[in-house]
């Protein structure tokens, strides 16, 4: 089979199903989604690939936190990443779950596979162990120094300073994250991964590898310093069982990638395709990924890969940085656009933002958010440049011509345009460089506006209505090519366009080759209306208030732990004033519109009262029902998302969870706090 009639499998990096997806998420899932698009319209049937990654300390730390379990937690992010990511239009034909009892059995049989061939073995290691909580500490349930350069680190990763992967053991002065006590370090055997074996072979793998150089060329600089065993196994409870040790998981990073596979056989038993044609007979495996994330799949997963005798991956495509306002992305800092909240609820349609993801800048290189370039580029390059010319086109046929696409040649030099430009596209999606294609296809919107505007049909339709009828049908053409070409990028938007034109088919269903198929003189156009919508002033300064906001109240939020501790005193009297009780939830449910707030209805002793709270992203309603609180009763009323609430909730405030407050054991609803 020549290369390029090989099977093509595109994959996205798992998502941990841990918090609320960002849009430096998605600086990894509209490139590859619009990838994906693109070797459609080159007439190749790519499968799309993905998941949530479930497993992993940080999940079970954080389920811990928030008072539920891994596997609540987990589905409530997996349900929201596939929310988000149809609404973004990123269309995986398989999104899996790396819990999936398929995921399970595909880890236990490649990491069998991996023993068999010698590549794991048993060593006895020093771990942090809590004295106080009873366990082991993995990962991120410790914290402490960085061996290497001395900084503030947390288990498995240098966070603040250096940025090396840590292996269990290394941390220095560890203190347990769950109780702060100092841990001790005691003896454990653990099974390791003999990566140094597979030196050799991944310098020559990786000088292959296609993709992005920056992915190749720093895999390429770590194997060529060293490369040290690794430790595949944890002592938690939550992941995927290491076979015939119990007590013992596989660590996240070897039963995510897995997922890969797994998720393909998933899509398989569905579509009835052949996972083996993906990942054990020759194929083209391209892996779209975060820059930081470069080592666990160059090197720990192609060795695994390899290990086990699967089909290797042919390109790792890897994003670079996202900045937001020129400011190093940070969630504990407020520097994030959540993408339902800031973006897609704020009525935003979902290809402004691929549009600007895919033409800011290179996927390699750094990428800073602002709404006020998002503003700028929507109505200079969406509303002025591409709307503008596709409207012009449309509505002026629609006047002269009866909204009917006229008779009249192609001029040489549009069907010239439209052929290099479709090289340059194609070239683009070759090199992984969607802002070539973006680019290339906008100049052919520019070069739209200066050929309608020499050519004048204004003028014509008076003076030369043949070649008045000519020109615009060569609009339409480009036009036409235009809806193609953008596709990828902007699928609704470029079919509504295609409607307008009134073309065969769909923009979604047509190959880039198509753009050079004349439109159909005779053939009706639909109802010209604006594709994009100009964003005015003052929506652009309210949408960078919201985020100018939630740095200020998190600053703000700084200043008042600082100040806590002289936080002033107050009479004993006053604290009498505070009716707080126990209360017992007898019904909850979510607030229609509002992903946070939840009403309450609470037996406080001497009545019922309805409460609104601000935890829905942590709690479940059906989980709340016959759970004791403790609710501040005399609160004045206040209204919440147009619900009364009567009465406050009281929860341990974690940011950006809450942890309830409960009394020791039950007690009579009513029961005062003193
Ligand atoms: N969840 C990981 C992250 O967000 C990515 C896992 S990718 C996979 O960094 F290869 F492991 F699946
Ligand atoms: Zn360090």
């Amino acid at each position: 089979m020549p290369s390029s009639e090989l099977p093509i499998l595109v994959t996205c990096g798992l998502p941990y199903a841990n918090g609320p997806c960002h849009i430096g998420h998605l600086r990894t899932y509209v490139p590859a989604d619009i990838y994906v698009r693109g070797l459609k319209k080159m007439g190749k049937g790519p499968i799309f690939i993905c998941g949530s990654d479930s497993h992993g300390t940080p999940i079970v730390v954080n389920a811990e936190e928030r008072g539920t379990t891994p596997t609540e937690l987990v589905t409530r992010y997996h349900d929201h990443f596939d929310d988000v990511f149809k609404r973004m239009e990123v269309e995986f034909d398989y999104f899996g779950n790396t819990d999936d009892p398929s995921n399970h059995s595909r880890t236990q049989s490649i990491v069998e596979a991996l023993m068999g061939e010698g590549y794991v073995y048993p060593q006895e290691i020093q771990l942090a162990y809590c004295p106080s909580c009873d366990r082991f500490l993995p990962d991120r349930y410790v914290e402490g120094t960085c061996p290497y350069c001395k900084s503030p680190a947390r288990g498995d990763e240098c966070d603040q300073g250096c940025g090396r992967h840590l292996e269990p053991g290394e941390i220095e002065e560890p203190l347990c994250k769950v109780c702060g006590s100092e841990a001790e370090y005691r003896t454990q055997k653990h099974y390791f991964f003999r990566l140094s074996d597979f030196s050799d072979f991944l310098i020559d793998y990786l000088e292959g590898l296609g993709g992005t150089s920056n992915a190749r060329n720093y895999a390429l600089e770590w194997v060529k310093q060293e490369l040290k065993d690794w430790c595949i196994t944890r002592n938690l409870e939550w992941g995927v069982k290491f076979p015939g040790q119990e007590g013992l998981v596989v660590y996240v990073w070897v039963d995510a990638p897995i997922g890969y596979i797994s998720f393909t056989e998933e899509w398989a038993k569905r579509s009835g395709g052949s996972w083996e044609s993906y990942w054990k007979k020759p194929s083209r495996i391209v892996h779209f990924i975060g820059g930081d994330i470069v080592y666990h799949h160059c090197i720990f997963w192609s060795a695994m890969l390899k290990g086990a005798s699967y089909t290797l991956p042919s390109a790792v495509v890897a994003s670079g940085m996202l900045k937001i306002d020129n400011k190093t992305f940070s969630k504990s800092r407020g520097y994030v656009v959540w993408v339902i909240d800031d973006y897609l609820e704020k009525g935003l349609h979902p290809d402004l933002l691929r549009y600007y993801l895919a033409s800011y800048t290179s996927h390699t290189k750094e990428l800073n958010f602002s709404w006020t370039v998002f503003g700028e580029k929507v109505n200079g390059e969406l509303v002025g440049a591409l709307g503008n010319f596709v409207n012009r086109a449309a509505t002026f046929t629609t006047k002269n011509f009866d909204q009917t696409i006229p008779e009249g040649d192609l001029d040489p030099e549009v069907t010239s345009k439209i052929e290099a430009t479709l090289a340059e596209v194609k070239a683009a999606l070759d090199e992984y460089e969607f802002k070539k294609l973006v680019d290339g296809a906008m100049s052919l919107a520019d070069y739209g506006n200066t050929y309608f505007q020499a050519n004048e049909p204004w003028k014509l339709a008076k003076t030369d209505r043949a070649r008045c009828g000519a020109v615009l049908r060569n609009c339409l053409q480009i036009a036409k090519a235009l809806s193609i070409m953008l596709q990828p990028v902007m699928p609704a938007k470029m079919e509504s366009a295609w409607k307008q034109l009134g073309l065969e088919g769909t923009a979604a269903e047509a190959l880039f080759d198509d753009a050079l198929v004349p439109v159909e003189a005779g053939r009706r156009l639909g109802v010209p209306e604006h594709i994009f919508d100009k964003m005015d002033d003052s929506m652009v300064s309210d949408l960078d208030e919201v985020f100018r906001a939630r740095i200020a109240a998190i600053e703000a939020k700084k200043g008042e732990k600082k100040s806590e501790d002289k936080m002033s005193t107050i009479k004993f009297e006053d604290f009498k004033n505070l009716d707080i009780r126990v209360g017992v939830v007898l019904e909850a449910e979510s607030i229609k519109g509002s992903n946070k707030l939840l009403r309450l209805i609470v037996d406080i002793g001497s009545e019922e009262r309805q409460i609104v709270a601000g935890i829905a992203m942590t709690h479940s309603p059906e989980d709340l029902v016959g759970r004791q609180i403790v609710v501040l009763a005399n609160l004045e009323p206040a209204k919440l998302f147009g619900v009364e609430s009567r009465g406050m909730l009281l929860a341990a405030d974690m940011g950006d969870s809450a942890v309830l407050l409960t009394p020791e054991k039950a007690v009579p609803p009513g029961s005062k706090i003193r």
